[in-house]
């Protein structure tokens, strides 16, 4: 799978897509990331990739030509699936979102920043808006690094442990089962003798109760889906 983020500001996705099962999955070739930094699109001395809102309100607006120039740049070498962009008032981001992108070939994901963006470019060039959760962040990188290690992390063989990815939170609406590690007493607390047993009939049975009980008391409206 490719992924291109489109961003003004390239030096905070640099780590979070650099590190740990994000870049094992790239140099395994599982997954392709390529960061665009907006103003290589812009055509002006001073690089300018904002503007003063029409109708005088306060904040900057993301300009639409260096966004334009540097999504038909992309859609001119391949097809896009899906051309996502991250703001707030998107739809809520989940499992079931991740799941679907995962599936796909090739994505863009391009950050918003400052007070907003020229709204034509979400009305013509965007085909799925997302946001992260009902908070506002400065801008849209990091919910950019959410979507994209949320997604890699899912593609068959990324993962060395491709059943721990499957075993994760929310696949099948279901909080995970809590886990233990050595030592099984530490300060007299203790691991559920089950976990101890041997017995893979009843630890999975555990699980699930586990996994049952605790979706029930955190997070009772994942049950209702
Ligand atoms: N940009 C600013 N806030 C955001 C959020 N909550 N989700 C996605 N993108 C954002």
């Amino acid at each position: 799978m490719r992924i291109d983020i489109i961003t003004v500001v390239p030096e905070l996705l640099a780590s979070p897509l650099n590190e740990s099962i994000l870049k094992r999955a790239q140099e395994s070739g599982h997954a392709e990331i390529y960061v665009h930094n907006l103003r290589d699109y812009t055509d002006d001395k001073r690089r300018t990739v904002d503007d003063y809102p029409f109708g005088g309100e306060a904040g900057m607006v993301m300009k639409v030509e260096p966004v334009f120039r540097c999504i038909e740049k992309l859609k001119s070498e391949r097809d896009y699936d899906e051309i996502i962009f991250t703001s707030p008032d998107g739809i809520t981001y989940n499992q079931h979102e991740a799941n679907r992108l995962s599936l796909m070939k090739n994505i863009i994901i391009l950050c918003g920043h400052y007070k907003g963006i020229d709204y034509r470019i979400r009305e013509h060039l965007i085909t799925r808006e997302i946001s992260i959760g009902d908070y506002v962040l400065t801008g849209g990188e990091l919910a950019a690094c959410v979507i994209a290690d949320s997604v890699v992390r899912i593609i068959p063989g990324a993962i060395g442990d491709e059943a721990s990815a499957l075993t994760d939170c929310f696949q099948d609406n279901l909080l995970a089962p809590p886990v233990y590690t050595r030592p099984a007493e530490f300060n007299g607390w203790k691991v559920p003798d089950v976990l101890l047993s041997g017995n893979f009939a009843e630890i999975e049975k555990w699980q699930d109760e586990q996994a049952y009980a605790r979706t029930k008391a955190l997070r009772p409206d994942l049950l209702d889906e």
